[in-house]
């Protein structure tokens, strides 16, 4: 770890100041009070955070101001870092605010708890020491505040050896011996735990033995069984294979059967069709025969002449009806003629004077008309008469003719009579001739359907023994069958009784499986408790004892050396006892601290803080701050000559950097850099 830079804003007795720290050795110059060991403390608070008793909030912030903070730039390997962490006064107390670490760029924020992990982890600090409260390898190694350089020198023996053995860690020894104890009585209680459980081992064992015998025994009785399944299986097929033939036959038996019924049903059929049509060609000959006789003799040629006759005599009817009606119609004339002429005579008779010439008509004329009429009268009567006569001949030829016409029709509705007859006699004889063409063709039918039967007859009588025989084959397989059934049944008990010891068999070697490894268990547990017993507590001792050996020689070689630097006094030695207490002997007496000068306790106290830096930074493996050390105020009660020895100091500690922080202007000349620090007021 170096430091690079450190900004403090609101920390003691600096309102805002940043400072730069160069590497090598670098001098805090400047008066008491000025803000120098301020400076460090901050450094302190930035890397761990404050805490009560060591390090407390209200020491660092500055007076009457509300909030404060460090924020401190560093070095650790080739990481950049920087840490800032803030403090704040409330009502009561102050108070640490959350703050972060940027670790090459990355930035984590972090409560107080969590930045102090982050750094211990940084710092390479051992885990077990980042949960107490004190950080003692920093107070030891890289700075130890002012006023506590001397305390360790007066701390009671028991004290300083505890502390001392926390820092290297000589515990652990003690705790693995104590670990020890409880993992031997973990052990016996396994032990005493896998004893019972491997106890029926050997019971179990034999167990399965028999058990194997056991399924030999039924493999036996199956092996012997399955011949006897495999015959019954073969027979069982064999009749299986023989009885399907049958059934194709059987099969063709009832199809020929089916074919003969329908045959049968179809003879039947044509022959009741047959009967009816011999009953009804016996009742058309009859009626045929009937007919016949009807119309024996006759024949129809005179139908036409008759209707011709008929013909005719229509004709002379409606002609004697109309000379009838023309003589009725002369009669009327001259009826009407003969009623003229009687009128005209009636009219002469009366008339005097005529309506013509209106001249008085004489009687001659008169007469002359008379005679003229009368004459004309008399020749109409005499033709009335005569056409009278001749209207009643002609009513007697018209009736005459009436009476031939009608003979004629009854005539001729006779031969129609007869028409009918005649249609009826050949509608019948052709109705006949279709029926016996029709009997022609089922006879043909009957004919085939009866040699279709017996040929269906003489196929069917083929298979006369088929259904014996399957009826044989059939019982065969039904008495085959249980057979079957009963011995896979007892094959198949065999087979489950075998799965279950087979099952039994798998959870015994399995249970001893796990048995065996549990013996195997056992014996590694007794021997590792043995071990523990035996070798391991007593190793833990030795080795605690050579680790505190050695450190104490180490130890005690660095402070005398160290003293010898900074006290060239051949009267005085000092040494450590085994408590690690410092021994100063003056002139071969041994003395007390107390009883020496300011300068000499100094020395005695910057000895023992310069061993206990080596031997801390030699001994703890992986700490990142064996570069750097922070001496505040080493010189005090220092003469002139002593101060000098300053410079061996710096020398041999060959650290890459060391701050020092002293009044003493005489340091000045001894280092690389010097920092002055003036008081802000
Ligand atoms: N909380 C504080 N607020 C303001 N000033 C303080 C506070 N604590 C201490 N001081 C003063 O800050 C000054 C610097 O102290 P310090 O750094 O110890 O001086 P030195 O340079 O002698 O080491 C001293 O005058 C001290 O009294
Ligand atoms: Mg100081």
């Amino acid at each position: 770890m170096l430091l690079k830079s450190i900004k403090l804003h609101n920390i003691r007795s600096y309102e805002s100041a940043e400072i730069n720290f160069p590497s090598g050795s670098v001098l805090l110059a400047g008066d008491i009070g000025s803000g120098k060991s301020t400076i460090l403390l901050a450094v302190e608070f930035a890397i761990f955070g404050a805490k009560k008793g060591e390090l407390p909030a209200y020491t660092l912030l500055r007076h009457g101001k509300k909030e404060g903070y460090v924020e401190l730039r560093m070095q650790i390997d080739a990481k950049d870092i920087i840490i800032k962490r803030a403090l704040k006064r409330s009502n009561e107390d102050i108070k640490q605010e959350a703050g972060y670490v940027v670790v090459n760029g990355l930035k984590k924020e972090g409560t107080t708890e969590e930045l102090r992990a982050i750094v211990l982890e940084l710092l390479g600090y051992p885990k077990d020491l980042i949960k107490k409260g004190k950080d003692l390898i920093y107070r030891y190694t890289v700075y130890t505040p002012q006023e506590a350089m001397k305390q360790i020198l007066y701390d009671d023996k028991d004290t300083r050896l505890e502390t001392l053995r926390k820092v290297f860690n000589i515990d652990r020894y003690k705790r693995a011996k104590d670990n020890s104890k409880i993992i031997t009585s973990s052990l016996r209680e396994k032990k005493k735990h896998l004893e019972g459980f491997i106890i029926d081992f050997d019971y179990k064992k034999k167990e399965l033995g028999e058990r194997k015998l056991e399924i030999i025994d039924i493999d036996d009785k199956i092996t012997n069984m399955l011949p006897k399944i495999e015959e019954v299986k073969k027979l069982i097929r064999q009749k299986k294979a023989s009885i399907e033939g049958i059934e194709k036959d059987i099969n063709e038996l009832n199809s020929l059967r089916k074919e003969l019924s329908v045959a049968e049903a179809n003879l039947s059929h044509r022959i009741e069709q047959n009967n009816r049509l011999n009953e009804e060609i016996r009742r058309l000959e009859s009626q045929i025969e009937g007919i016949k006789n009807d119309v024996q003799g006759r024949s129809l040629e005179d139908l036409s002449l008759i209707t011709k006759k008929i013909g005719e005599k229509e004709n002379e009817i409606n002609e004697a009806e109309q000379n009838y009606k023309n003589a009725i119609k002369n009669i009327k004339e001259i009826e009407v003629k003969i009623e003229h002429c009687n009128d005209t005579i009636r009219k002469m008779e009366s008339l005097e004077i005529c309506p013509v010439c209106e001249q008085k008509v004489d009687e001659s004329h008169k007469h002359g008309i008379h005679l003229r009429e009368s004459a004309k009268y008399n020749e109409l009567v005499e033709q009335i008469q005569s056409c009278k006569e001749g209207e009643s001949n002609l009513e007697k030829i018209r009736l005459q003719l009436k009476k031939e016409r009608d003979s004629l029709m009854k005539e001729q509705s006779h031969f129609n009579v007869l028409k009918i007859k005649f249609d009826n006699l050949n509608e019948k004889t052709s109705l006949r001739e279709e029926k016996h063409r029709l009997k022609e063709m089922i006879k043909k039918e009957i004919g085939l359907l009866n040699s279709k039967k017996s040929e269906l007859h003489s196929k069917i009588e083929k298979y006369s023994e088929t259904e014996e025989k399957y009826k044989i084959v059939k019982k065969e397989i039904d008495e085959l069958l249980p057979q079957e059934r009963f011995l896979e049944l007892e094959k198949g008990k065999y087979d489950v009784e075998k799965d279950s010891i087979k099952r039994f068999i798998l959870n015994i070697e399995k249970e001893l499986n796990e048995k065996q490894k549990a013996k195997e268990k056992l014996s590694y547990i007794s021997q590792l408790s043995n071990w523990i017993d035996e070798l391991f507590a007593n190793l833990m001792s030795t080795m605690e004892k050579h680790v505190m050996v050695n450190i104490h020689s180490q130890f005690n070689e660095l402070f005398k050396n160290w003293f010898d630097i900074l006290l060239e006094d051949e009267a005085m030695n000092v040494r450590v006892d085994e408590e690690f207490t410092p021994v100063i002997e003056q002139d071969g007496y041994e003395t007390y601290i107390e009883n020496l000068s300011g300068g000499e306790k100094t020395s005695v106290a910057l000895s023992y803080r310069l061993a206990l830096n080596k031997v801390i930074n030699d001994i703890v493996a992986g700490i990142k701050t064996k570069d750097i050390i922070m001496l505040d105020e080493p010189t005090d009660g220092f003469s002139t000559e002593q101060l000098d020895k300053v410079r061996d100091v710096l020398e041999q500690l060959s650290m890459k950097q060391v701050i020092i922080v002293s009044h003493e202007s005489k340091i000045e000349s001894f280092v690389e850099n010097v920092i002055r620090v003036q008081k802000q007021e």
